[in-house]
């Protein structure tokens, strides 16, 4: 039974996210914060919900020694989301401060043992800021530190599904009645950044789709998902319930190995778990950053931070590996595939800098 921290709880993301982990059995406290004043609402809300878990919420400065303490998980939802015609980057300036302020009450307040998930935009250039205010605080420990891109993932597998359903659809060997949504979830992957430059969408099981004009468009309706939630709600947000959903479905995996601690393998067993961390130092990472020096085609190019499925410890939920099996298997690739991984690196580099240099200015 743990407690789990959620920072940004009152908004779009944030309460849909706190009423999921309300429901989750390994959760015993849940602290929620948020600079709005609705939040103490919010927790009291929560509180009404006969599940064995108290909630409590928070906004005010001098509460983050009560909120993070004894915390096991701490996830950021906080910060602005887009608006149309922005990119995640405009967010970066607003957003990079809020992160910052958090990262450093996490570094001051947080048991050592507790990880961090940001969910907050740009995840790209975020994460190196979350990493730099640890280093500053002499409080790194980068197998806890997760940038969020799990809705990548979630949506990949719901397009694919959806393609090949209307594909059985349309040759008759199906009805609509038998479309699956949950099928073959292991048949895309999506590793890179989260933004549609460094989004690279990997088809793992090219048995699947044969045709390229079809593979184009379900490789760019992955990486424009978001921009297609932005547009569709007018102005007023951008993804909120897939995204608690996928924050949601990653935290949980995290939950269910720090309490099996490896015993209940039906809890344990190994899924596709994406996620933006930073290499040095984590088992495969520095094998991981010489691959990628090699896919860009660029020697020196210094690329710190990539989003590749990892295997969570059991013991202690921290990142145990990396799988960096689909970047090892140069010819499963295809040409597209390999075009856009290096593109990826390129755009990623300026990405990551952009986070490294606001806290070089703004310390
Ligand atoms: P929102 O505006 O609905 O909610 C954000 C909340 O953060 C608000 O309640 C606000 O009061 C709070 N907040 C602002 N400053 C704060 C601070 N200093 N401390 C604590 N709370 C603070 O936005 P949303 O739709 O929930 O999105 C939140 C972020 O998540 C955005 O940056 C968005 O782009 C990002 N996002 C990421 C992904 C992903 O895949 N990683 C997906 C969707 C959205
Ligand atoms: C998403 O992918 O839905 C999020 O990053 C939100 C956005 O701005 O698109």
């Amino acid at each position: 039974m743990v407690k789990v921290c959620v920072l940004g709880a009152s908004g779009g993301i944030g309460q849909p996210l706190s009423l999921l982990l309300k429901l989750n059995p390994y959760v015993s406290d849940l602290a929620l914060y948020d600079i709005s004043d609705i939040t103490a609402g919010v927790a009291k809300d929560l509180s009404h919900i006969n599940t064995n878990s108290d909630s409590e919420g928070y906004n005010k400065d001098e509460d983050f020694k009560n909120l993070l303490e004894g915390s096991e998980l701490v996830i950021v939802t906080a910060g602005i989301p887009r608006k149309p015609g922005m990119t995640r980057d405009d967010l970066f300036k607003i957003n990079a401060k809020i992160i910052q302020n958090l990262t450093v009450k996490y570094a001051k307040f947080a048991p050592v043992h507790c990880k961090l998930l940001i969910i907050s935009n740009p995840v790209n250039s975020l994460i190196p800021v979350v990493i730099e205010t640890l280093k500053i605080n002499g409080r790194l420990n980068p197998s806890q530190v997760f940038g969020i891109t799990m809705l990548d993932i979630i949506r990949s597998q719901t397009f694919l599904n959806d393609l090949l359903n209307d594909k059985k659809l349309r040759s008759g060997s199906i009805t609509s009645k038998q479309f699956d949504k949950t099928l073959n979830l292991n048949n895309i992957n999506v590793i890179g950044g989260h933004s549609a430059p460094t989004m690279v969408p990997i088809l793992t099981n090219k048995n699947l789709i044969h045709q390229q004009d079809e593979i184009d468009a379900l490789y760019k309706k992955i990486k424009f998902g978001g921009d297609e939630i932005v547009k569709a709600k007018n102005g007023k947000g951008s993804a909120t319930l897939s995204m608690a959903y996928a924050g949601y479905f990653f935290a949980n995996e995290i939950l269910k190995k720090i309490n099996c601690k490896g015993v209940n393998l039906n809890d344990c067993t190994p899924v596709n778990l994406p996620s933006f961390v930073y290499l040095p130092n984590l088992p495969n990472g520095k094998l991981l950053q010489a691959l990628l020096n090699d896919y860009s085609g660029i020697h020196d190019l210094n690329l710190e931070y990539f989003s590749v499925p990892v295997v969570i410890n059991p013991h202690t939920g921290n990142i145990k590996s990396l799988d960096i099996s689909i970047l090892q298997n140069r010819n499963a690739l295809s040409e597209s595939e390999l075009k856009d991984i290096k593109a990826a690196c390129v755009n990623l580099a300026k990405d990551i800098k952009t986070g490294e240099d606001f806290v070089k200015k703004n310390y």
